[in-house]
């Protein structure tokens, strides 16, 4: 086991990280926190031997691994990002919160809410920080509309509905992503999660009770929707389209769409609509422009009235790891708010959609 150092009797010394995991997601990480002068990512782990030395020696890593194991038994670090297929985020996370290393973790936070649940104990029992990345909630829009919600201008939100449209995007088809063992379902809980987020973000957290969900596998299964792999061992056994009609507590709902693959328009697109007793709003963000189209609706001042409001583009993973480090550096008391318990109840919420998909009745969501 590594002598792991502790955080609560350290110096202005940079936050000592490993970045587990060098495909897209821990890369927006390392580039992140590369360019942090608070934090110094020494150890590197990925299974891509070439690109695992490309990327150490463009941002100065000193120790590469390929296996995440060696990372956590070897590398002298305060805390790990965990950027690997879904169902290693909780043995690796939970491995790490042994140690007493602080975790950011990829989203979701792992393929069903039990394990999420186990890594939320383990982050309690160690007393260490658990962060999940929800960056989509950091866009420069969607911070911008959480400032409309906040300052009261829609009123009471009584319903929402939040999408992520894909044309044709399965990833890596026949990959860890189509397999539901290692990914957990399909795109509700891949980009879907990302739109749930942000939404009850928006909407301030109310309790979802119950969900009702339908998920279909149209294209998938029939190697379309996507880039074909050329896997010999192709498995595709989640959906690639889902909808749940979510009920919050207050008689509000939320209704989530998302897609991997489907016959619409081709650019994808991403929204929140909000319908409040004082008005409404809508974002649209379409071909992952950096900044959406938002529309706040009102009819206080006499006559309809739409408001367009322009946003700077957001920090995204920039964003989620300034709040981690600077979490971190805050010191034990600001740990325990950042146990991984929010991700948690997305879980719940993803699992109460597949049951209810599988069982073609409303489940309710446990608390
Ligand atoms: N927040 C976002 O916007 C966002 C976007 C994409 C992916 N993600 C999440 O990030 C995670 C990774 O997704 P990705 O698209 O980068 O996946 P990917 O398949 O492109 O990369 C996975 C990485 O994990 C590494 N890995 C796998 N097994 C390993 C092991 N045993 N030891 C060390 N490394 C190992 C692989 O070598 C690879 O570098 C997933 O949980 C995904 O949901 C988040």
């Amino acid at each position: 086991m590594n002598e792991t150092r502790s955080v609560e009797t350290r110096s202005e010394a940079p936050l000592r990280m490993g970045v587990i995991g060098i495909g897209w997601a821990g890369q927006q990480h390392l580039e992140a926190l590369s360019a942090r002068a608070d934090v110094e990512v020494v150890a590197l782990a990925g299974m891509e031997a070439e690109l695992l030395g490309q990327l150490a020696d463009k941002h100065g890593v000193a120790s590469r691994y390929e296996r995440w194991e060696d990372l956590l038994d070897s590398a002298q670090i305060d805390a790990v990002v965990v950027a690997v297929p879904t169902a290693l985020h909780a043995p690796i996370a939970i491995a790490a919160l042994e140690r007493g290393l602080h975790v950011l973790c990829e989203k979701p936070i792992a393929e069903s809410a039990e394990r999420a649940e186990a890594m939320v104990a383990a982050a309690r029992k160690a007393g260490r920080v658990l962060e999940i990345a929800f960056n989509h909630r950091r866009r420069g829009d969607i911070e911008m509309l959480k400032g409309v919600v906040d300052r009261g201008e829609l009123g009471r939100i009584y319903y929402a509905k939040a999408w992520w449209l894909r044309r044709s995007g399965i990833p890596q088809p026949g990959s860890w992503f189509t397999r539901k063992e290692s990914a957990g379902g399909g795109p509700l809980v891949d980009i879907g999660i990302h739109v749930l987020d942000f939404a009850l973000h928006l909407m301030g957290e109310p309790a979802v009770t119950a969900a009702n969900a339908t998920t279909f596998a149209e294209f998938g299964p029939r190697g379309r929707g996507g880039e074909p792999s050329g896997a010999t061992d192709f498995v595709f056994d989640v959906e690639d389209f889902a909808t749940a009609l979510l009920r919050l507590e207050k008689d509000a709902a939320l209704t989530i769409e998302t897609s991997w693959a489907g016959y619409r328009a081709k650019a994808d697109e991403i929204g929140v609509t909000l319908y409040g007793t004082e008005g409404g709003a809508e974002l649209v963000i379409t071909g992952y422009k950096p900044v959406g189209r938002l529309r706040v609706f009102k009819d206080d001042v006499g006559p309809e009235k739409e408001t367009e409001l322009t946003a700077e583009p957001g920090r995204g993973h920039a964003a989620v790891a300034e709040t981690f480090v600077a979490t971190v550096l805050a010191g034990p008391d600001a740990w325990p708010a950042y146990d991984g318990s929010l991700a948690l109840s997305r879980a719940r919420i993803i699992d109460a959609c597949y049951e209810s998909a599988r069982t073609a009745q409303q489940v309710e969501v446990s608390a």
